[in-house]
């Protein structure tokens, strides 16, 4: 058995996976006509090109408004607002996530209540939704994570019987589809980052599918400086302002510039191509992951239709590796393999422990700031030791990319007792 990399043995793979994000002169040509166009930024609201992007951009996701903004945090903050959300409301999101989905029902103004995950999907647990709904409850933000979806059925059910609304946090979901129904077009809204990681990008941006068109409407109020907007047509367009008769709203510029949409209509050509060649090599990695032991794979739900890969999350048994997810992705990564452990669960952030940070315990709802009672043992397991994230260019680089993933994955398994007597090194130090 050969020695692991990280212990001095050669590595897995060497070569390295590809970069991210993919470009070519098409990318070039497509910034340098907006850059001689003058028109570079977001006004007035829409742009040739950022029209352009939302149009497609709601047709392949099959529905909705799309209204483009700066980033994937603001376009949560802003389908709160426009629903109305906002001081002293509650707002549902998972603890296991990226940090923006609890801090945009803050920036709001609403509290977030951080609940658990179900353990087959990493997604929000309905059953603890169900549980933390309270009569200031009004949104929920589940979020479709790595390569998983929320179970929409579910957590539909329980948002209309309570009169919820529900914000699908897509940052991660470009592309995929429930029942043959596009990610961000389930709920009231979608909120997709096109932050440079994702598997859509444009550097920075962010897309908000809203599916009434009056909510459409006055998110694009919002992040236009509070402009009068309206939609127009199925799949609309956002219409730019009428001077006459200026109602504001409150609202500040989270607008998209025309380069971010300019790349982005490039990233959509690419897009179908990419997406299947991801599905496509997850299906292959997953025939043989699900024969290493000590590896869980995370449900494979039938009404998720298409999946797409942001990140493809699988679980490890602590115990049949010899140590928990930080050890085991820091031999992988050693072994040539891009990976990570994934997030820190949210109600371990000072952010949102008003006794660590400057925070004030709003007196009307102490409890739901009160973070030492809650019990989320799910996220806490899959924060602290199983959770692994491999990067979507290991579906890039062919089977082989593959083959070289589920070989280190194996490897480092096989030295269990080694990764074992290093993580009691650790505990140690
Ligand atoms: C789950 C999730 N939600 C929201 C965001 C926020 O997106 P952005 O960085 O575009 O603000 C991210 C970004 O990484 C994310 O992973």
């Amino acid at each position: 058995m050969s020695k692991l990399a990280i212990l001095g043995g050669t590595p897995t793979r060497t070569e390295p996976y590809p970069d991210w994000p993919v470009h070519d002169e098409r990318d070039v040509a497509a910034v340098t006509a907006v850059v001689r166009s003058g028109h570079w930024g977001g006004y007035p609201y829409p742009g040739p090109q950022t029209a352009e992007f939302a149009r497609r951009f709601a047709e392949m996701q099959g529905g909705g408004h799309a209204v483009m903004m700066a980033n994937g945090t603001v376009t949560m903050e802003v389908a709160l607002r426009a629903a109305d959300v906002g001081w002293g409301d509650e707002v549902i999101v998972p603890a296991y996530t990226f940090q923006a989905t609890a801090a945009a029902p803050m920036a709001a103004g609403a509290i977030p209540v951080i609940v658990d995950i179900d353990p087959q999907t990493y997604c929000l647990d309905p059953q603890a939704v169900e549980a933390a709904i309270t009569p200031r409850t009004r949104a929920l933000v589940p979020v479709h994570l790595g390569a998983q979806m929320a179970d929409m059925d579910v957590l539909m059910e329980i948002a209309e019987r309570h009169n919820l609304i529900v914000v699908e946090d897509c940052a991660h979901a470009h592309g995929a589809k429930w029942r043959g129904r596009g990610a961000g077009t389930l709920g009231h809204f979608g909120s997709f980052s096109l932050q440079s990681s994702k598997i859509l990008t444009t550097g920075e941006g962010g897309v908000l599918l809203c599916r009434p068109p009056e909510l459409a409407a006055r998110a694009a109020s919002i992040i236009d400086c509070g402009r009068p907007h309206d939609v127009a047509g199925p799949h609309a367009e956002i219409e730019s302002y009428d001077r006459s008769g200026l109602t504001f709203t409150m609202g500040a510029n989270y607008r998209m510039t025309e380069l971010q949409a300019a790349l982005g209509n490039v990233a959509l050509e690419r897009f179908p191509e990419q997406a299947r060649q991801r599905e496509e090599m997850a299906g292959y990695l997953e025939e043989s992951l699900s024969e290493i032991p000590g590896v869980r794979l995370l449900k494979r739900d039938p009404r998720h239709t298409t999946r797409s890969f942001y990140r493809y999350i699988f679980a490890i048994q602590p115990e049949v590796f010899g140590a928990g997810h930080e050890v085991v992705c820091a031999a992988l990564s050693a072994e040539g393999i891009p990976c990570w452990s994934g997030y820190e669960a949210m109600h371990h952030y000072e952010l949102f422990q008003p006794g660590l940070s400057r925070l004030p315990v709003p007196s009307a709802f102490p409890e739901k700031f009160d973070f030492s009672k809650m019990d989320l043992p799910e996220s806490e397991r899959a924060c602290q030791r199983e959770a692994m994230w491999l990067d979507e260019c290991v579906f890039r680089a062919g089977r082989q990319g593959v083959d070289d993933t589920v070989a280190a994955v194996a490897k480092v398994q096989a030295h269990a007792a080694e990764l074992a007597e290093w993580e009691r090194k650790l505990r140690d130090k």
